[in-house]
């Protein structure tokens, strides 16, 4: 009923790529078009890439995410390389300036070995100097206590692409240590439910993420509580880092 192309393309939906509009886009493409050579780690569906390469960009571009739906909406432009895999199967040695992990996909890294070994082969597939900018979501401003149907934000309704109207929200199933266990739902209008996706989150603190980027090899050129650029403080939504392979 709904299929994993479905929830591809929902997410494409819910999450439309737009540096001119969503400050996390503004965040990261200047950077993006400034590098010769870009790997997009958990690149998703793809979306930031094509922007990259519809605007102008003449370097190497690549995707990496371990998941075939996702990439298989990302494939429809032919002219960036698509790997299928996961952050600790990035190949080392490929000498890129920049790797990029985007959209709190960082947080899909949930135990220590994901966090160590996708941090370890990003640092092998970056040449020395380049950088590896991230996002992951602040423990502190526990967002996932606003992942509920009861608050209205969270529910959101879309038309897709056959012109179903779709009714998609979130609820938190558990809360253990720093590992968040969510589920969306996804119902048609009349409350029957098509799909439950279920995600596992993990919210690292500033110094636990240090130590495992220190542990990787990387030094932390800058770290942002906001997309502003602004500092860390107590009440950051946000730890974003640029890391650099030294
Ligand atoms: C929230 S989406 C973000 C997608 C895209 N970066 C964006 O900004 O819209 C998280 C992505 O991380 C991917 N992912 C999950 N585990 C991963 C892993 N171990 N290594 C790399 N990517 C992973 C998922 O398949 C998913 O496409």
């Amino acid at each position: 009923m709904f299929s994993d192309a479905d929830a591809a393309a929902l997410y494409d939906l819910l999450n439309p790529w737009d540096p001119d509009s969503r400050p996390d886009g503004g965040f990261y493409f200047p950077l993006v078009m400034g590098a010769e050579s870009v790997l997009d780690v958990g690149c998703g569906t793809g979306a930031m890439l094509h922007l990259a390469r519809k605007r102008g960009h003449r370097g190497r571009l690549v995707g990496l995410d371990p998941d075939r739906a996702a990439l298989d909406r990302a494939r429809r432009r032919a002219d960036i390389e698509w790997v299928e895999g996961t952050a600790a199967e990035a190949k080392s040695g490929a000498g890129f300036r920049l790797a990029t992990m985007t959209g709190h996909a960082f947080q899909d890294l949930v135990t220590d070995h994901d966090v160590f070994a996708s941090l370890s082969a990003i640092h092998g597939a970056l040449r020395p100097g380049g950088r590896f900018v991230f996002d992951t979501r602040h423990p502190q401003a526990r967002a996932w206590e606003g992942w509920t149907p009861s608050n209205p934000d969270d529910v959101v309704e879309v038309v897709d692409d056959t012109g179903r109207v779709l009714r998609y929200w979130h609820d938190v199933e558990s809360v253990v240590g720093d590992v968040v266990t969510i589920s969306g739902t996804v119902a048609q209008l009349d409350g029957t439910v098509l799909r439950v996706l279920s995600e596992r989150l993990r919210f690292l603190n500033v110094m636990a993420l240090s130590g495992f980027l220190a542990e990787a090899g990387f030094e932390i050129e800058a770290q942002f509580g906001g997309w502003d650029r602004e500092p860390v403080t107590g009440s950051s939504r946000e730890i974003i880092t640029i890391a650099r392979r030294g």
